[in-house]
């Protein structure tokens, strides 16, 4: 069978990374191209790390475009207590030698959708700022993705950036506003399943059994993410929100989905960012996309596990 061929739009930051190492373990799947956007660290050290993700698991050849630096309406929110002041925690790589594609993030995003219509599955980890743009400035899109995975929002689950707020829809609310009102075929990864899967320091432990530069970045890199954890959430290990956006592309068995209308809350008042659920269909308007709501997430960190040993053995031998 075909690879599936999918798009990542995304802001590197750990789990990113992750995401990023998982889709390459993958065979089910094949990146076409990765676009960058502002979110856990600026966009341009989001590009670097991109950059220097790819060129650490031996892959430079895929594409990366530079999206936008800042949300749509919103000022600039970072996240340096999260992911480290350069976005990979504690782990250091060389800088990149390769360079990005001329076009901006949103054009490299419209010119591989429309080039192949009913091929590409977009898979968004970031704040969804280049996204909301693209469908702006060609809303064709909407017909011509086959699919769009976005990871973000929280239903039933307390948020992780404000008391009621996902982090990529808090930092562009607008920007995720334009997305969910597209009517693009989209599935929503929220916190609801992504806090049950968190990588824990034995999980890191045993990958660390194979001597390689992969288990040690990501060694370096979850390390960092588990003291914020930690600190800020009392959480036992790192929660690896992206990967498990990801799996689904190829594993969506790993979660449990309904359909119904969400939305965002873009009054600007304390609940900003807030996303919920019409589980009642009060509001008489149709679903707008499907919406993961359970997991079983030791199966999902077991597949993450057992692709990492693959991928480090591949890349780096025994
Ligand atoms: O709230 C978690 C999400 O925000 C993840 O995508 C993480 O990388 C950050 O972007
Ligand atoms: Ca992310």
């Amino acid at each position: 069978m075909n690879p599936k061929r999918i798009l990542f739009d995304t802001d590197p930051g750990i789990d990113d990374a992750l995401a990023i190492l998982l889709a390459l373990a993958s065979p089910e799947i094949k990146i076409e191209g990765i676009s960058v956007v502002h979110g856990n660290c600026s966009v341009d050290q989001a590009l670097t790390n991109t950059l220097s993700v790819l060129e650490l698991a031996k892959a430079a050849q895929i594409p990366v475009s530079r999206g936008f630096e800042l949300p749509l309406v919103q000022p600039s929110l970072l996240a340096p207590e999260t992911h480290g002041d350069n976005g990979l925690g504690y782990a250091q790589l060389p800088a990149p030698q390769t360079r990005p594609v001329h076009q901006h993030g949103v054009e490299f995003l419209i010119e591989k959708i429309m080039s192949a219509p009913g091929e590409i599955t977009l898979v968004c980890i970031g704040p969804l700022t280049n996204l909301a743009v693209a469908i702006r400035k060609e809303p064709r899109i909407v017909q011509a993705v086959r699919d769009v995975i976005i990871m973000g929002g929280a239903i039933r689950h307390e948020g992780n950036t404000t008391p009621q707020a996902e982090f990529n829809v808090y930092v562009d609310p607008h920007a995720a506003h334009v997305v969910f009102h597209s009517g693009m075929p989209m599935t929503l990864v929220p916190l609801d399943v992504t806090y049950q899967c968190a990588l824990t320091g034995q999980d890191v432990a045993r990958l660390q059994k194979i001597k390689s530069p992969i288990p040690t970045f990501i060694a370096d890199s979850t390390r960092f993410y588990m003291e914020f954890h930690d600190e800020y959430q009392k959480i036992d290990g790192c929660i690896i929100n992206d990967p498990l956006a990801l799996a689904l592309t190829f594993a969506p068995e790993l979660c449990d989905y309904e359909e119904h209308f969400i939305d965002v809350d873009i009054s600007g008042g304390v609940s900003m960012g807030n996303t919920f659920a019409d589980f009642y269909k009060m509001t008489k308007k149709p679903a707008n996309m499907k919406v993961a709501l359970g997991v079983r997430a030791r199966d999902f960190i077991e597949l993450f596990l057992e692709r990492m040993e693959k991928l480090s053995l591949s890349l780096f031998g025994a």
